[in-house]
C-alpha cells in the first residue's frame, strides 16, 4: 500500500524534485566513509586504444584537436605543491602534499565525470572513452555512433556531425563525500565542462551545440552504462575546422556490439530508495526531444519586484574564455581586497548570461542572475539583478547585503573569502517552473546551466587577471532573503566568489606539459594561483 502510494507520487511530474529540494533542506551532518571513496578516474583495460599526441601536435586536426580539446577538459594539467593550511590560511604543519590539478573545477576535487567521444572514418569509427591519466582514447564499441547518440539515427553518413560528446556522470564519486548533493553537484559540474569544452572548442575552430534532451536509456544502453552507477547527462555536438570525417561502418543503434568492460572494482551505485536516486530515475523518464515553442516566458521565473536603482554597466572588452583555460585555478585563502573596475565586471556578466547554443529555448534562460558587489568600481556595494537584455544591473538590496548573506550559514572557508572578493554572482532559478514542459529533467537542465554560466564567468575573469571560486554553501536561503528572493518561488542556485589572486599562499603549480621558458629561465612555475 505504502509502496503503491510512493510509485504513484514519483510519477507526478515535479514530485522527486519536490522531495530532493526537502531532503537537501532538511539533511543533517554527514558521515563519510572513505574506504568507500573509488578511484577518481576510470579505465576500459582490455580495449583497444588510440593514444592522442603529447604534447598535442601543431597542425591540430582531427584527432588530434579533439584530443586537445579533451586534455583540457579533464587531462591531468598541473601538478601543485602544496602546504596545507587551516581555513583561515594558517599552516596546519606536516609535510606538503603533491596534488594533481585538472583544467576545470571539480566540488572536492572528485572528478565525478567522465568523457566518451562518438568518431566516424573508415579506421576509426568507434565508440571511445577518455582515459585523462594516460591521454588516450579506449574503443569501447566499434562501428559509427555519431548519429545515434546526437539523437538523429535515420541522417546521412554526410550530415553525421563530425565528433560527438558524451559527458557522463559516475555518481558515487561525489555521492560517497557529499550524499544526496552530489547529485546537484554533478549536474553543476557536467555544465562547468559543457562550457570549457565550447570555449576551448571555439578556439580550436570547432562549432558545438548542446544537447540536453534525450532518451537517456538508449544513450546508456549504448554506452554500455547501466544508468545508476554511472549515467549521461549530456551531449556535445561538434563540427570539427577540418570538415566531416569520412563516415565509418554504420550500427543499427538498436542492436549494438557488446561493449568492453570497464576496470574493476566498479564504483557502488546510488543509494537506492534516497532522494537522489528518485530524481536521477524521474530525471531519466523525459519526454521526447522537441524544439521549444518561440516567445515562451522565461521558466527562470519572473523578475523580482521591488527593484529601484539602475546601473547601466559600461562597455565590456571584448574577452576570448579560452584565454582564461590556462590560469583558471580556485584560489586556496581567499582574494586580495582590491577593487574590480566595472567594465571589466561587465565583461564578466555579459560572458556569464550570454546565449549558448543549446536544445533549450534560446530566449527562455533557466537561470537569471544575481550579484552581490562589495568593491566595485563606481558601484555602491549591495546586491543586484542583472539584466542580461539590456546589460542593467537594478539594485534589489543595499549596503547591508553583504553583512546579510555574512549572517548565514556559511562554511569556514566561505567567511574568509567573501569579505575580500571584489563581488559574487549568485545564479537564481525556479527549481520546478520548467516541469511542465519538461518534467523531473528540467531539474539537471537547469543545474547544468548554472555550472555553464558559473564557469563562463570563471573563464572571463581568469582572462581579464582575476581569480574565483565556487562556495556552494553561499547558496541558501539568507541569501535567498537579502536577494529579496524569500516567499517566491526562486532561490540561489551557487555562489561564485570574483576577486583578484593573492600573491604567494600555501601553492605553487607547475604546467603539465611545461609551459614555455620565459628568457631561458625556468619553465612556467605559477604561485598561489593554483588549488
Ligand atoms: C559544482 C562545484 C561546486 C563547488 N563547491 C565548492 C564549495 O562549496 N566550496 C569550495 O571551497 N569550493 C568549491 N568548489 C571548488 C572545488 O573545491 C575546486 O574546483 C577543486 O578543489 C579543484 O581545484 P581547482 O578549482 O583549483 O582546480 C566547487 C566546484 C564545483 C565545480
Amino acid at each position: 500500500m505504502h509502496h503503491a502510494a510512493t510509485a504513484a507520487a514519483a510519477t507526478v511530474p515535479g514530485e522527486a524534485t519536490r522531495r530532493y529540494l526537502a531532503a537537501l533542506r532538511d539533511r543533517g551532518p554527514l558521515t563519510i566513509d572513505r574506504s568507500t571513496a573509488p578511484t577518481r578516474h576510470k579505465r576500459y583495460p582490455g580495449a583497444p586504444r588510440i593514444v592522442l599526441p603529447w604534447p598535442t601536435s601543431p597542425d591540430r586536426t582531427g584527432l588530434s584537436a579533439v584530443g586537445e580539446l579533451l586534455r583540457e577538459l579533464l587531462g591531468v594539467a598541473r601538478l601543485i605543491w602544496f602546504h596545507q593550511v587551516d581555513d583561515t590560511g594558517r599552516p596546519v604543519g606536516g609535510p606538503p602534499v603533491l596534488l594533481l590539478g585538472r583544467p576545470a573545477p571539480s566540488g572536492g576535487a572528485l572528478y565525478p565525470i567522465e568523457a566518451y567521444l562518438a568518431v566516424g572514418g573508415p579506421e576509426t569509427a568507434g565508440l571511445y572513452h577518455y582515459d585523462p591519466v594516460h591521454h588516450l582514447l579506449e574503443r569501447v564499441r566499434d562501428g559509427d555512433h555519431r548519429a545515434a547518440l546526437a539523437g538523429i539515427p535515420d541522417v546521412a553518413p554526410a550530415v553525421r556531425p563530425d565528433v560527438v560528446l558524451v559527458l557522463s556522470a559516475v555518481f558515487w564519486r561525489s555521492m560517497f563525500k557529499y550524499g544526496d548533493l552530489g547529485y546537484r553537484l554533478v549536474c553543476q559540474e557536467t555544465g562547468v565542462l559543457l562550457a570549457q569544452a565550447l570555449a576551448v572548442g571555439e578556439r580550436l575552430g570547432m562549432t558545438g551545440e548542446i544537447r540536453l534532451r534525450f532518451a537517456d536509456p538508449r544513450l546508456d544502453r549504448l554506452l554500455g552504462l547501466d544508468g545508476r552507477r554511472e549515467g549521461a547527462l549530456a551531449v556535445l555536438v561538434l563540427e570539427l575546422p577540418d570538415g566531416p570525417v569520412r563516415p565509418g561502418r554504420p550500427v543499427d543503434p538498436g542492436d549494438p556490439p557488446p561493449a568492453v568492460p570497464e576496470s574493476t572494482p566498479a564504483p557502488r551505485r546510488m543509494p537506492p530508495g534516497g532522494a537522489a536516486a528518485a530524481l536521477h530515475e524521474a530525471t531519466r523518464n523525459a519526454a521526447p526531444p522537441t524544439r521549444e515553442v518561440p516567445g515562451a516566458t522565461s521558466p527562470g521565473g519572473a523578475p523580482a519586484a521591488r527593484e529601484a536603482t539602475e546601473f547601466a554597466l559600461p562597455p565590456a572588452p571584448a574577452v576570448r574564455l579560452a584565454d582564461g583555460v590556462p590560469y583558471r585555478a580556485s584560489p586556496p585563502v581567499g582574494f586580495r581586497p582590491v577593487p574590480l573596475a566595472a567594465d571589466t565586471l561587465a565583461a564578466v556578466l555579459a560572458a556569464a548570461a550570454g546565449p549558448y547554443p543549446s536544445d533549450l529555448a534560446r530566449d527562455a534562460p533557466a537561470t537569471e542572475l544575481y550579484l552581490l558587489a562589495l568593491r566595485v568600481g563606481g558601484l555602491r556595494p549591495g546586491a543586484y539583478r542583472y539584466d542580461r537584455e539590456r546589460r542593467v544591473l537594478c539594485r534589489v538590496a543595499g549596503e547591508s547585503a553583504v553583512a546579510g548573506v555574512l549572517g548565514g550559514r556559511l562554511l569556514p572557508n566561505t567567511r574568509i573569502a567573501l569579505p575580500g572578493a571584489a563581488a559574487a554572482l549568485i545564479p537564481a532559478g525556479d527549481p520546478l517552473a520548467g516541469v511542465p514542459r519538461h518534467g523531473d529533467r528540467w531539474y539537471r537542465m537547469q543545474q547544468i546551466e548554472t555550472g555553464l554560466l558559473l564557469q563562463r564567468a570563471t573563464l572571463a575573469a581568469a582572462a581579464l587577471g582575476l581569480t574565483a571560486r565556487i562556495h556552494s554553501d553561499g547558496a541558501n536561503e539568507t541569501t535567498d532573503r537579502v536577494l529579496g528572493l524569500a516567499g517566491t518561488s526562486r532561490r540561489s542556485l551557487s555562489f561564485l566568489c570574483i576577486g583578484t589572486p593573492r600573491a604567494g599562499g600555501p601553492a605553487l603549480a607547475r604546467p603539465i606539459p611545461a609551459g614555455p621558458r620565459k628568457g631561458g629561465g625556468h619553465p612556467q612555475i605559477t604561485y598561489g594561483r593554483q588549488c
